[in-house]
């Protein structure tokens, strides 16, 4: 079962974002009559949330005692500096509020990163009571998440090897990808997701566009941090990605057996879309040779895809929208089929080889032989930002497939 998608929900400003982030934070807790772990997140947005709970309105509805506070990240600084995390926590409500035991800071007064990252891994191994997490009792009731510039969450940021770290529960981070940069201490995707609810605050118009980037399905790490329970995008007005302009046509993309029928069939009915599998414009020559079990030379191809392009054009200039199931598998397919037509958008069904040969294994009919589909994963240039792909995992239900895809491209109603 794939990474289901998560939940995007609009409010209005930072100040309805922080009584929202209050609203589920307090769900939380009214979810969980004993212990409770709540992990902070730091940098600047939050603050606002901090201070709210730290409200009478808000105060008394907490059941301090029963909370534990800790931080997904610090900056390796002292405490007390104006840039550490869990500083500006306690200033904002938990020095106030919480009783001193159930505040657990990563301590920055050690040696270095790594060794602040092997003891507060301790301290959350002896809070949890054990050393390995089990996904069916998650280390925190809800896990609090920022998302910076650069797509990093906590103090993962993208390309640096913490992101792919499974066997510890905190890393240090020598340097960060962006400002402040001060080496950090991190807890790893494991343990962030080791959660009941994992919750994105993202806020302001400077969010946008970092945020358009992973609602497109971009390999960053906050679209790798996920809890084993639900995960919840509060994004307000400001930071909301600009609706692109409405597609005319959606090419469904990706090897061979990866849905592309199924998921554009599916998609068309939604829509109520003519849908065309691209494999009906290929020559018979093509076919014949795909069926002998050879494989397609660029030669063969173009005058396939440019057929392609053509019946785009077609549907463009009356006015259509059209769903095209289409393997283009290179970004050079891409160009002939997409040209620089905003309105033409790339749907890239995404997989790994065990999981696709296995459905390969399954089908019948198909003239592709399963033998090929090396050759296809070897072809196969993913699409990058620049294409403005929409990536959905296929490892889901095609109704969870359509609905991520709705969802990325802000059009339709994702099933409720
Ligand atoms: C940190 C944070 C970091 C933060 C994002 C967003 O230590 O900086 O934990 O991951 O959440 O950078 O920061 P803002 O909320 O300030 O935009």
């Amino acid at each position: 079962m794939g990474r289901a998608s998560p939940e995007l929900v609009r409010v209005a400003d930072k100040a309805a974002m922080a009584q929202a982030a209050a609203d589920l934070l307090l769900a939380r807790i009214a979810a969980n009559s004993g212990r409770i772990a709540i992990c902070l997140t730091g940098g600047s947005s939050p603050k606002q949330l901090y201070e709210l709970l730290a409200t009478d309105a808000w105060r008394e509805r907490i059941p301090w005692p029963r909370v534990h506070w800790f931080i997904g990240d610090e900056r390796f600084v002292p405490a007390g500096d104006p840039l550490h995390n869990m500083t500006m926590a306690r200033h904002a409500f938990l020095d106030a509020c919480a009783p001193a035991a159930n505040i657990h800071p990563i301590p920055t007064d050690t040696t270095n990163p790594d060794r602040s990252a092997r003891a507060y891994e301790q301290e959350l191994k002896a809070f949890y009571g054990a050393d390995q997490l089990d996904p069916a009792r998650p280390l925190f009731d809800l896990v609090l998440l920022g998302i910076g510039p650069d797509g990093h969450i906590a103090s993962l940021f993208p390309g640096f090897p913490a992101v792919e770290v499974r066997d510890r529960w905190v890393v240090g981070v020598d340097k960060a990808n962006v400002a402040p940069l001060v080496p950090r201490v991190s807890l790893t995707l494991p343990a962030l997701a080791s959660c009941r609810a994992m919750l994105f605050a993202v806020a302001g118009a400077d969010k946008s566009p970092i945020l358009t980037r992973v609602l497109a399905g971009e390999e960053l790490p906050a679209n790798r941090a996920r809890s084993n329970g639900t995960t919840t995008f509060l994004i307000d007005a400001a930071a909301w990605p600009s609706a692109p302009e409405a597609p005319h046509a959606l090419i469904i993309m990706g090897v061979s057996s990866s849905g592309k029928s199924t998921v554009g069939e599916a998609l068309g009915r939604r829509l109520g879309w003519r849908f065309e599998d691209g494999d009906s414009f290929h020559p018979p020559a093509n076919v014949a040779k795909m069926s002998a079990g050879h494989p397609l030379t660029d030669a063969d191809r173009w005058p396939w895809l440019q057929a392609i392009a053509d019946e785009i054009a077609r549907c463009r200039a009356k006015g259509e929208p059209i769903i095209i199931a289409c393997s283009a598998l290179k970004k050079a397919y891409r160009k002939v089929l997409v040209g620089d037509r905003e309105d033409v958008r790339l749907v890239y069904l995404k997989g790994g080889r065990e999981l696709i040969g296995d459905r390969m294994g399954h089908r019948s009919g198909h003239f592709m032989p399963t033998g090929l589909l090396d050759s296809q994963f070897a072809t196969l240039e993913p699409p990058s930002a620049d294409e403005h792909p929409i990536t959905v995992s296929v490892d889901a239900p095609v109704a969870a497939i359509i609905d991520a895809i709705l969802q990325q491209l802000q059009i339709g109603q994702a099933r409720a």
